[in-house]
C-alpha cells in the first residue's frame, strides 16, 4: 500500500472508531454513573455524574429555588431530611435536581452551561442544614409530551465523606395517573421509591420525602 493510501486508511479508521465510541456513549442512560469526566466543560449529554455539580453556586443554603413565572406552571414544594446509613441526619449533603417544565420539556433559557445545557433551566442545588434538612421550591413537572412517562424530578447527591456523587431514585408523585402500579415498590437506586405524596394547599403542591441512604 502506498504511503498516501495508508494515511487515508488510518484517518478513515480513526473516524470510524470515534463515531462508534460516541454511539456507545449515547446508549448509556444519563443515570448511568461513569467514573471519569470525559470532557473539560461537561458540555455533552453523556458526561460523568460529577458534571452535575460543576456549575453550582459557591454558597448554597438548604433551600433550592427553581424560578418559573409561567402562569400555566403549578408551584411545588418538597422538603425532607437526608439520613445516613446509621439513621442519623446527614448535614452538608449537596442535592442536585432537574426536571421538565409544565409542558414536559427540558426547556432552556439559553444561558445554561455544561451539563445544564442538556438538563434545561429547571435545575438547582441545595445543601442540607445541620439537621439534614433540605427544601425544593419549584414547579410540578409534566410527563414527556405525548407519552405516558410518569412526572419526575431527577436528582443526584454529593455527600461530604465521598467524592463520588450518585443518583437517587427520581422524585415521582403518588397521584400521578401515569405512575405504574409496580413502581410503587420499586427501589432501584438509593433513596427508596422516590414517590412523594403531594397535596395541594393554597394552590401549591406540598410534599415530603425523607431520603435514607444505605
Ligand atoms: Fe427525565
Amino acid at each position: 500500500m502506498k504511503r498516501s493510501s495508508k494515511i487515508i486508511a488510518l484517518v478513515f479508521f480513526s473516524l470510524l472508531l470515534t463515531f462508534c465510541k460516541k454511539e456507545t456513549n449515547r446508549e448509556i442512560s444519563l443515570h448511568e454513573p461513569t467514573s471519569v469526566i470525559q470532557t473539560d466543560d461537561c458540555d455533552d449529554p453523556d458526561v460523568a455524574i460529577e458534571c452535575c455539580f460543576v456549575n453550582m453556586p459557591k454558597q448554597l443554603t438548604s433551600t433550592m429555588i427553581i424560578p418559573d413565572d409561567d402562569s400555566k406552571s403549578e408551584k411545588l414544594v418538597i422538603s425532607g431530611t437526608i439520613y445516613k446509613k446509621d439513621k442519623k441526619p446527614y448535614p452538608d449533603v449537596i442535592l442536585y435536581a432537574y426536571h421538565t417544565d409544565y409542558k414536559g420539556e427540558y426547556s432552556k433559557k439559553g444561558n445554561e452551561k455544561g451539563y445544564q445545557k442538556w438538563h434545561g433551566s429547571h435545575h438547582g442545588w441545595c445543601k442540607t442544614d445541620k439537621n439534614g434538612n433540605y427544601r425544593i421550591e419549584t414547579i410540578r413537572p409534566a410527563s414527556y409530551p405525548k407519552t405516558t412517562a410518569p412526572q419526575h424530578i431527577h436528582s443526584a447527591l454529593k455527600i461530604p465523606d465521598n467524592n463520588k456523587p450518585f443518583y437517587i431514585t427520581d422524585f415521582m408523585f403518588k397521584d400521578d395517573p401515569n405512575l405504574p402500579k409496580n413502581m410503587q415498590n420499586k427501589y432501584s437506586l438509593q433513596g427508596g421509591s422516590g414517590i412523594v405524596d403531594v397535596k395541594k394547599t393554597d394552590g401549591v403542591w406540598i410534599g415530603k420525602r425523607d431520603i435514607h441512604l444505605k
